[in-house]
């Protein structure tokens, strides 16, 4: 697996709180198979001087203290979207960290209204050359009461990213039902651990996996897990299909 949505990096937003963490974060990925994971800290985590050239050293001395485990580490960044529009004006001004340096930008967009919004997101970004990746809809109120704006978002040219765990066939909580319907409608091109630290990640990343495909596929879970991930590292076009 390469996990596309993970803030393993310690001590840089509401991740982990020691290196000690995300060592053991990162083991248990690589017992459950993952092989590669883009860090993405929240946007919101950076300011003064905690600036971009600040999180490129982090990432650099987190490669150093974590080299003896076999996962392949790359940079990336989660963005928070309260207003899209002054979002798209900030990074015609400064430019934007990517996913891995390709032309993927992974959102939190909560507050993303209506399929209109969402297909207007979508092309502005398109027409700079980006292509967006949808952070957990599943926990977004306006997707919750209708779907259909995931469904604009990724008819668009945008693509989406549920948390594995939200679509555990056998699991349950708040995000669980619109994880599922979307996972029914195969409205999901990513599947990510959101990993956050010891208290929220995907312990048993290996079965929940497992569950998954036996719900929808092999073949479709190896394209959000593997395939559709590694045209983001290689900053390769995303087909879809159903
Ligand atoms: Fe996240």
């Amino acid at each position: 697996m390469i996990d596309i949505h993970s803030h393993l990096l310690y001590q840089v937003d509401d991740g982990p709180l020691s290196l000690e963490e995300s060592l053991v974060l990162m083991e248990q990925a690589a017992e459950n198979g993952v092989t590669d994971i883009i860090v993405t800290p929240h946007s919101w985590a950076f300011a003064g001087e905690k600036n971009l050239e600040w999180l490129k050293e982090r990432f650099a001395r987190f490669q150093e203290e974590t080299q003896s485990i076999p996962i392949q580490l790359h940079l990336g960044m989660e963005h928070a979207v309260d207003d899209y529009r002054r979002f798209i004006r900030q990074i015609d001004k400064d430019g934007i960290l990517t996913l891995a340096n390709s032309r993927y930008v992974l959102v939190e967009a909560m507050r993303l209204q209506d399929a209109e919004e969402a297909e207007e997101f979508v092309y502005e970004m398109k027409l700079r050359g980006y292509m967006l990746i949808l952070a957990h809809p599943e926990r977004m109120s306006s997707i919750k009461k209708d779907i259909s704006i995931a469904r604009a978002f990724r008819n668009a040219g945008g693509f989406i990213q549920v948390t594995l765990e939200d679509c555990d066939p056998m699991g349950s909580g708040m995000f669980h039902k619109v994880a599922i319907s979307l996972l029914k409608e195969k409205q999901i091109d990513f599947l990510a651990t959101d990993t956050h630290g010891l208290i929220r990640n995907c312990r048993n990343l290996a079965e929940v996996k497992k569950r998954i495909e036996e719900y929808c596929g092999k073949e479709f879970v190896r394209r959000l897990i593997v395939e559709n991930p590694k045209n983001v590292l290689l900053n390769q076009e995303i087909k879809k299909g159903r």
